[in-house]
């Protein structure tokens, strides 16, 4: 390959790229972030407050009713660690394809890392505990209680924390497939535990062939 045939490629896939990250890529989505919002506070002012679980249960059913088989029937067995920017928690994929994914995220006792920079905006709401986050060149940290949600938007990163109990549904809307080397590089890097990797992979590729074959990318 030579150089001016890398410029003609370069030259062709920008515009191509352009084009569908401007005018196709939202037109992906299907979840709305009022929606979710919505759900989640009259979830929280309706859910047991000593059990989270019956909290998620309560989420999962109304975003079934509004979004269908698109939202996986929340199980307690279908949950899964996850490692990313040195933080860890454990989550619950609740809807994954092209463009977006809808987990619970959280966890029992506590964590903190990097967002990671991703191509995609993010949208965590909390459901119990506190996240914490550190916005480059603002002193104070940024705190996000039950019923609150933090955008992170898209090609931003802070550092964040959940400094005991949290749980939050994540909300991503972007490239999702370029979400996944953030995803993947602590297992290769750090925890070598491939039996999360494994189980990740099953389930983000399950959502995600399963939505295909409705139509939703
Ligand atoms: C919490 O809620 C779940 C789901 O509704 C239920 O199965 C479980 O028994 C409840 N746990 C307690 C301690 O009440
Ligand atoms: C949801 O709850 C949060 C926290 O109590 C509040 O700030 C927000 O206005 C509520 N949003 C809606 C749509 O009710």
């Amino acid at each position: 390959m030579n150089w001016f045939k890398l410029s003609v490629i370069i030259a062709v896939l920008l515009p191509v790229y352009y084009y569908l990250d401007t005018y196709v890529l939202p037109t992906l989505f299907i979840f709305d972030t009022e929606v979710l919002q919505q759900i989640v506070n009259d979830s929280l002012a309706i859910a047991p407050k000593d059990n989270t679980t019956a909290l998620f249960v309560e989420i999962n059913r109304r975003l079934r009713e509004v979004y269908g088989d698109k939202v996986n029937e929340f199980n307690t067995d279908d949950w899964m660690f996850n490692n990313a920017g040195n933080a860890m928690g454990s989550m619950f994929i609740q809807h994954a394809s092209i463009s977006e994914y809808l987990i619970f995220f959280g966890t029992a006792i506590g964590t903190e890392g990097h967002t990671g920079l991703h191509p995609s905006n993010d949208y965590f709401y909390i459901l119990e505990g506190e996240q914490w986050a550190h916005k480059l060149g603002d002193p104070k940290p940024e705190i996000y209680r039950p019923g609150d949600m933090h955008w992170l938007k898209r090609g931003q990163m802070k550092q964040y924390s959940m400094p005991s109990t949290t749980w939050a549904l994540e909300l991503a809307q972007g490239w999702i497939p370029g979400m996944l080397p953030f995803g993947f590089a602590d297992t290769f890097f750090s925890t070598l535990d491939f039996k999360t990797l494994g189980r990740t992979i099953y389930f983000t590729a399950k959502a995600m062939i399963e939505n295909m074959l409705r139509g939703k990318f």
